[in-house]
């Protein structure tokens, strides 16, 4: 039987949590329902569940059991998928813009010190949210783009490089060759109508993009979104994920938010920070990422009720628990890769609107 205090904490932190049928599958073995991530403090999650992603969160494991910050753990395990070639979404080989430039974009949270640093259209650099923590500790400001942060980057030694590889250039250069009327100039995707806005098989953009988010065993929270940013966009475009509030948000008192997907609807809803407000009522993580896609989705049937938009949001609260939802019909189950003391497992959340 357990304790009554462990019983008392066992029911206040599993009452209310997510409508769906969530599994959370420890690697190797068999799915176990339950009705969200319930994790332990100190935790580190990543959007990514892929190969490079979990790899990410056991380096950045190490950070956080030896007694380490939650800010160097988010760091470390952005850097770890930034630096992979193979990772079209994020820093080195991310898909470039319409002109053939990788233009990355990244922010960072410490909810320690509530303090925040950003980077827009950064070129040259493949670890843009290392420059963006040097932004919120080396200087007075939040975001810094373009030339201005690149300088920044070189003056503390950051060596620029061609972010392009064989791949990333092959996928561009098909892209340019193939170009028709799917670019960003025209009317915005939710007023166009369904067949057109919802393109089918290969998606002609992409918007992948990583949320690393983390307590430590101090409490403390920190965050990180990291991004190549939407592939092809316009020279200039910039998405949610450097934008406090949108693409992440960090709360000490509550916990953390990331977003990935169309950044456009990320940043007229200020998702994340909707997120976080959500579990500050009492909102699991898992119930506060739903409730942001409801949010959003709600506001442009008003325009277009045929109009889904793209977008998925992972979420961690100061007790450890999680959740992770997206409205991507057709694209499977949304995953997250969690480390906590019970080990490494792939989360498998809630597909909205099903
Ligand atoms: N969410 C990434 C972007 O829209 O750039």
């Amino acid at each position: 039987m357990p304790s009554p205090i462990n019983r008392r904490l066992f029911l206040g932190r599993t009452a209310g949590l997510g409508a769906g049928a969530l599994f959370v599958r420890a690697a190797g073995l068999e799915a176990v329902p339950s009705r969200g991530g319930i994790g332990r403090t100190p935790i580190i999650v990543t959007s990514h569940s892929n190969e490079t992603g979990q790899r990410a969160v056991q380096d950045a494991w190490g950070i956080l059991s030896s007694g380490g910050s939650a800010l160097d753990a988010v760091e470390l395990a952005a850097n770890v998928i930034e630096v992979d070639p193979e990772d079209m979404s994020v820093g080195y080989g991310g898909l470039p813009n319409e002109d053939g430039v990788v233009q990355l974009d990244a922010s960072i949270m410490d909810g320690r010190t509530y303090n925040a640093g950003a980077v827009a259209s950064l070129e040259g650099i493949k670890t843009p949210s290392s420059v963006a923590r040097l932004v919120m500790e080396r200087t007075d400001h939040v975001l810094m783009v373009g030339p201005g942060a690149l300088d920044l980057a070189k003056s503390f030694g950051f060596e620029p490089e061609d972010l392009m590889t064989e791949t990333s250039r092959a996928r561009w250069l098909e892209w340019r060759e193939n170009r028709s009327d799917q670019d960003d100039w025209g009317p915005p995707d939710h007023l166009k109508d369904r067949e057109e806005a919802q393109l089918g098989g290969e998606p002609a953009f992409h918007y992948g993009t990583v949320n690393v988010l983390a307590v430590d065993g101090n409490g403390d929270v920190s965050g990180i979104t990291t991004t190549s940013g939407l592939s092809w966009k316009i020279n200039g475009r910039v998405g949610d994920s450097p934008i406090i509030g949108a693409g992440l948000y960090v709360d000490n008192d509550v916990g953390a938010a990331g977003a990935t997907g169309r950044g456009e609807d990320v940043i007229k809803s200020c998702a994340s920070y909707f997120i976080v407000e959500r579990m500050r009522a009492g909102r699991s993580p898992q119930q506060a990422c739903e409730d942001a896609l409801e949010m959003i989705r709600r506001r442009y049937a008003k325009v277009n009720p045929a109009f889904m938009p793209g977008e998925k949001f992972v979420a961690l609260n100061k007790d450890g628990d999680y959740g992770c939802a997206w409205s991507y019909g057709g694209r499977g189950i949304p995953q997250m890769s969690v480390r906590d003391e019970a080990g490494l497992q792939i989360y498998e959340g809630v597909r909205f609107g099903d």
